[in-house]
């Protein structure tokens, strides 16, 4: 069997950037990999990382996620169309109270997180059907699982890819096309400095006092905390994400931070929806110390897994 030719979104920086180097560089050759960013003026970071796979292994290509023609042309310019593993990275965040939040910028947040992946799979699915075979690996994240404060749309965009995803894996069944979310934690790339860039700048004038104070002096600060304790690095991310590519039989959920299940775990232990909302409101406003102390906890075990994940 050929190599197998794998579109990676986003590959300018952070786990996508990571993952399309370690599958081009995979000492078995299994993969050609077609990454693609929507800027190329950014390539250099990927060509310094690609090294000697850039033009073997691995091709650089301009796809924008908000951009029909722009994913079409790139699709189109491969032979046959194929794509035998689409890896949809692509994503943008967003941290702040609602009240300060434009609704086009939460259209912008939904049209590349959201109609993005939307849209690369209306393109590349029916191909995928014909051949009978294809994996679709998405790049999703806990707050697909479970909101947080704060993160109302981000988390909302990241929901609706869950169902999106939840909802056509059964007839991607059905052509023996996989389906796979992976849901990382905190990973530490440029998004978190990103959001946090634009939470410092964010105008909160149309908050009320309690609230902006709550952003700033409660969860912006805890929310740091989390990412510098328990923050995975995208290489950890990308190499488990690459396992999911060469498994046989990948699973259709995969978490990369076991240190975040037994919060995602709550949801489901309790379908009235208490638990979670009710922990999550006594460590943020209730229990800063018991938030500290379990912060310190999950660093020491973060620190004994070595790489704080399966
Ligand atoms: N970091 C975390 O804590 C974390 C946690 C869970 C899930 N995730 C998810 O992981 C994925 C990758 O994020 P990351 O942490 O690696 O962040 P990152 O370093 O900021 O990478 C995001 C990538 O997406 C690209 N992108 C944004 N809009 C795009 C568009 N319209 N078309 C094509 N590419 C676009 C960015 O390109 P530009 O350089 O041009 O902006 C960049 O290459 C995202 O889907 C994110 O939601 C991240």
């Amino acid at each position: 069997m050929g190599a197998r030719k794998v579109l990676v979104t986003g590959c300018s920086s952070g786990i996508g950037l990571a993952l399309a180097v370690r599958l081009a560089k995979d000492e078995l050759r299994r993969f050609k990999v077609v990454a693609t960013m929507r800027d190329l003026d950014k390539r250099e970071a990927l060509e310094r990382a690609a090294g000697a796979t850039l033009n073997r292994s691995l091709e650089i290509r301009q796809l924008d996620a908000t951009c029909e023609d722009s994913i079409r042309e790139c699709v189109n310019s491969l032979s046959d169309r194929r794509v035998d593993v689409l890896v949809n990275n692509a994503g943008v965040g967003m941290i702040g109270p609602l009240e300060c939040q434009s609704v086009s910028a939460m259209q912008e947040l939904f049209n590349t997180n959201f109609f993005g992946l939307v849209r690369l799979v209306k393109e590349l699915l029916p191909d995928m059907k014909r051949r009978q075979s294809g994996h679709i690996v998405v790049m999703s994240s806990v707050l697909g699982i479970q909101g947080l404060l704060f993160n109302d749309l981000y988390a909302a965009s990241k929901f609706a890819v869950e169902g999106f995803c939840e909802s056509l894996a059964v007839q991607a069944m059905k052509f023996n096309v996989k389906m796979t979310l992976v849901e990382p934690g905190p990973v530490v790339t440029e998004f978190e400095n990103k959001v946090y860039e634009e939470a410092e700048k964010m105008d909160l004038s149309e908050a009320d006092e309690e609230t902006a104070q709550i952003f700033r002096q409660i969860y912006l600060p805890y929310s740091r905390k989390i990412f510098h304790s328990i923050g995975q690095t995208p290489e950890e991310v990308a190499e488990q994400t690459f396992k999911l590519i060469v498994s046989k039989n990948p699973p259709f959920r995969h978490q990369t931070n076991r240190l975040y299940m037994p919060l995602t775990a709550m949801k489901h232990a309790d379908p009235t929806g208490r638990l979670p909302i009710d922990a999550f409101y006594k460590m943020i406003f209730q229990h800063d110390r018991v938030f500290n102390a379990s912060l310190s906890i999950m660093r020491i075990l973060h620190r004994r897994m070595g790489q704080g994940a399966a």
